[in-house]
């Protein structure tokens, strides 16, 4: 048996509670299955974003005659975009490496890890006890009980990543966030599009006019059916057919593409660790149960990021990994906070989102709401952008910021002077008399706020 002061299992958002107890001169063990790096680096936010770009500027030159530009798309080099992802990854998998090989009082175990007993880890045979031990073991592809989908090589998020060839059409199972980016990135790439989403929207934690927006738009480019249910598939020659039911109608029909990409949430990481073998509740779905600090249910055991299920996102991860080492090494703790966590979706028109939407804000609160588009204010207007408009949520007794909503270009830009001002205490005061440049787009974010009225 090795003992440590700080076991960390997961090097994504674990990799800085890892940092912080080496800095901290701790005998430290990181334990990973790999790759080291974790999924934002490695199979999400990062390559995505760099396969994703390439698919923004497309969509932009072809939307381009409304600006009087006359421009065509000759080639879109598929090869070089994926190459120039996979170099970039490999090289930020070496740094990382580097890092952690670097230290001295770093362990890095790589292989899959599990609970024998509470602050012991089995790695390979070997035994691991830690005084203090972080969850960061992420999450992964969930992969639904569709008849027929173990007979297809089905794409996922992560093996995507390693396309060789540009698919000429692919069907993707899901309208959430991971469906919808890479349907984005396909259209842009020249591949024939069909999203089937089994619920009556995508993006369904959006404003529901926020989801509206991005379905009609997105229509432009790909196919879309909402309200189909996928219930099995079936490989046929070089194809793969999707059957789905229509959930209103009770219709079965039937899409067929070179590939499809199962896209349908994230599945919990927790049952590869054994978590049952230690006093570490999970919850209904398989999560790390975590208290407002942060600590599982067996004291100094901490989760943070994917693993303890709360909002899946990086941002949120890096913070959550703050808080978690906070609890872990002082004596006054405090709470993680998600009123002011911020999400986007990287599509084109992009979306982005903090707090509430109308619909859950009213459930507790008398709101004020505020709408604004990008053609009101100049900067919009230069562009040209028609479709796009912020939609501010309010409490219409203290005047604090409980929700904001973009679709359009830049959200995931502007909305940030929104999070900074529920970070600060939420005053919608906060934006409204602040100056901002003229005629820069944030003005849209202040117009939404001018405009608030009961709703
Ligand atoms: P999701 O849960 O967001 O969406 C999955 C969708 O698939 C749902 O709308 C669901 O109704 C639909 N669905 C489920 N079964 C179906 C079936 N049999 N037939 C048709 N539709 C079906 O999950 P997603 O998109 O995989 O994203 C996973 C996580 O990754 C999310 O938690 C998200 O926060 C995170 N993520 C964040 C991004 C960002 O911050 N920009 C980008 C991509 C992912």
């Amino acid at each position: 048996m090795k003992n440590y002061d700080v076991l960390v299992v997961g090097s994504g958002a674990g990799m800085s509670v890892t940092e912080a107890a080496v800095e901290k001169g701790l005998r430290v063990a990181l334990v990973d299955k790999g790759p080291l790096g974790g999924t934002c680096m490695n199979v999400g936010c990062i390559p995505s974003k760099m396969l994703i770009y390439p698919a923004d500027r497309v969509a932009e030159i072809q939307e381009a005659r409304k600006l009087g530009i006359d421009a065509q798309i000759r080639n879109v080099n598929f090869q070089a975009i994926v190459e120039r992802m996979r170099k970039s990854r490999q090289e930020s998998r070496d740094y990382v490496r580097k890092g952690v090989q670097q230290s001295q009082k770093l362990d890095l175990y790589e292989t899959e890890a599990h609970f024998v007993a509470d602050y012991t880890l089995d790695v390979g045979g070997e035994k691991l006890e830690g005084k203090k031990v972080f969850i960061a073991s992420g999450s992964r592809p969930s992969i639904p009980p569709i008849k027929g989908v173990d007979t297809i090589d089905y794409l996922t998020n992560e093996n995507l990543l390693e396309l060789k060839e540009l698919p000429a059409s692919v069907v993707i199972i899901g309208g959430g966030y991971v469906g919808l980016e890479y349907a984005h990135f396909f259209a842009g790439m020249g591949t024939k599009v069909t999203i089937l989403e089994a619920l009556d929207r995508l993006a369904q934690p959006e404003e529901a006019e926020i989801s509206q927006l991005l379905e009609r738009l997105l229509r432009k480019r790909m196919n879309i059916y909402l309200n189909t249910q996928a219930e099995e598939i079936r490989r046929e020659d070089r194809y793969c057919t999707v059957v789905v039911k229509n959930k209103v109608s009770g219709k079965t029909d039937e899409f067929s593409a070179e590939k499809v990409m199962i896209a349908v949430g994230r599945r919990s990481n927790a049952d590869l660790l054994k978590v049952e073998n230690t006093g570490v509740e999970v919850d209904k779905r398989g999560y790390v149960k975590v208290d407002e600090y942060l600590e599982t249910t067996r004291a100094n055991i901490f989760a943070l990021g994917d693993a303890d299920g709360q909002q899946m996102f990086t941002h949120v991860a890096n913070k959550e990994a703050a808080i978690a080492w906070h609890n872990a090494t002082s004596k006054k703790k405090v709470k993680m906070d998600y009123t002011a966590a911020p999400h986007a979706i990287y599509t084109h028109p992009q979306v982005a989102s903090v707090g509430l939407t109308e619909e859950a804000a009213r459930k507790g609160h008398r709101v004020l709401v505020g709408r604004a588009k990008y053609l009101d204010v100049a900067g919009g207007e230069a562009m040209m952008e028609e479709e796009g408009f912020a939609k501010a949520v309010v409490d219409g007794q203290t005047g604090t910021i409980l929700g904001f909503h973009i679709i359009g270009p830049y959200a995931p830009i502007l909305i940030q002077e929104v999070v900074n001002a529920m970070e600060a205490g939420g005053h919608v005061h906060a934006i409204t008399e602040s100056m901002h440049i003229h005629p820069a787009l944030t003005e849209l974010v202040a117009r939404a706020f001018d405009n608030l009225e009961h709703a």
